[in-house]
């Protein structure tokens, strides 16, 4: 594809992330935490930091993959990685395809590593590509571990997406073997199946990002790309972050599991912890922020997002994020059913 289709592309996408945006109404409201009134904690003993095997984060949250390749990107992405060394949180770059393909757009990435030398920096690549331009992609940041996007609805409903996907797994497979950072494996939007968790880690990858659908969608942003967009039938497509999470705790494979997703407030975070999340990833929601208020008015922001994490788990009484997965919880009368039928065909294929 042309670069400055890729650029104008990268823009439409940002702008109709930030049109689409909506602020409530996902199936983290379906999901209630049991407060206990007597807790045994105060809040300066809680620690929430996540330590998965190649780092740790010292907040459950990161900001996940968005920008890269264009003017408006390199700005975004410069305010991001401010944010995120400001609230000492790891961040990944949208996809890096464009400054493999083109010189000039890298530097709309590599602003990233400049504004936080020593933060922890995910690449983002997709996985129709092969190990070298991989290898390329994480030293063009010092990347500590590369997120490859699996976007399977995104491509199809794209008017110009790329619907070659026989050779993903095998890609996926090649990358993780000849790079020397840790591979996650991440959606878009979509959410994760029980099958697909499973297939991800029978390859040998440790991470996945199950990022369901309930935030951004791009079945609507692409279909609002499409000439007749005529598409929208699929606005719904795919298990939303809950659901997600719920087909990963009824597999019960180890696997560090990162969410992202429709996460809107600190209370959708710690809820996705308590359904087995170790860490937590918003895109929508840190840019709508960014985009009204200004990257000074953000960073205070998420600080206090980051705050409010450790009343709510203060709340729970839970000291660390171990004893968050203790947490009481009930699910809605829909998600219970979602549970019990996925429970029969999940234990079939286990
Ligand atoms: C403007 C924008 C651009 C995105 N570009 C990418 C990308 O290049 N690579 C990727 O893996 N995910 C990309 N995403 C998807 C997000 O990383 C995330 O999976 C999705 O937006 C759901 O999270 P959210 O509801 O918090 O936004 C993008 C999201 C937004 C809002």
């Amino acid at each position: 594809m042309d670069d400055s289709l890729r650029s104008i592309r990268k823009n439409e996408h940002i702008q109709l992330a930030l049109d689409t945006y909506q602020s409530g109404g996902t199936d983290f409201d379906k999901v209630q935490l049991i407060h206990q009134s007597i807790p045994s904690i105060n809040k300066n003993q809680i620690n929430l930091s996540m330590t998965f095997p190649h780092f740790t984060f010292n907040h459950p949250i990161y900001i996940n993959a968005m920008t890269g390749g264009s003017e408006r990107a390199s700005l975004i992405n410069k305010h991001l990685a401010q944010i995120a060394r400001e609230c000492d949180i790891p961040m990944a770059v949208g996809s890096t395809h464009s400054a493999l393909k083109d010189t000039h757009a890298e530097s709309s990435f590599t602003v990233v590593r400049e504004e936080n030398p020593n933060g922890i920096i995910f690449s983002n690549v997709g996985a129709d590509i092969g190990y070298k331009l991989a290898q390329k992609s994480i030293e063009l940041l010092g990347a500590n571990a590369l997120q490859i996007h699996v976007n399977a609805p995104q491509e199809l409903i794209m008017p110009e997406g790329d619907t070659e996907f026989e050779h993903w797994l095998n890609n996926i497979q090649e990358i993780q073997e000849h790079i020397d950072v840790p591979v996650i494996i991440k959606e878009v939007g979509f959410g994760m199946s029980a099958e697909t968790i499973q297939k991800i880690k029978d390859i040998g990858i440790q991470y996945v990002d199950i990022s369901g659908r309930g935030g951004t969608n791009f079945a609507d942003i692409e279909n609002r790309r499409r000439p007749l967009q005529d598409m929208s039938f699929l606005n719904q497509w795919g298990q939303s972050t809950v659901q997600s999470l719920l087909e990963a705790s009824i597999l019960g494979t180890d696997i560090n599991l990162l969410a992202s997703g429709g996460v809107k407030n600190p209370l959708d975070a710690i809820k996705s912890i308590v359904l087995g999340a170790d860490a937590v990833g918003m895109s929508g929601y840190v840019l709508k922020h960014l985009e009204e208020f200004g990257v000074t008015e953000t960073i205070t922001h998420m600080k206090q997002f980051i705050d409010q994490l450790y009343i709510i788990a203060n709340l729970l009484n839970a000291s660390n994020i171990s004893d968050l997965r203790e947490v009481g919880y009930v699910l809605s009368p829909d998600l219970q059913s979602y549970v019990e039928q996925r429970n029969k065909a999940i234990q079939r294929f286990k």
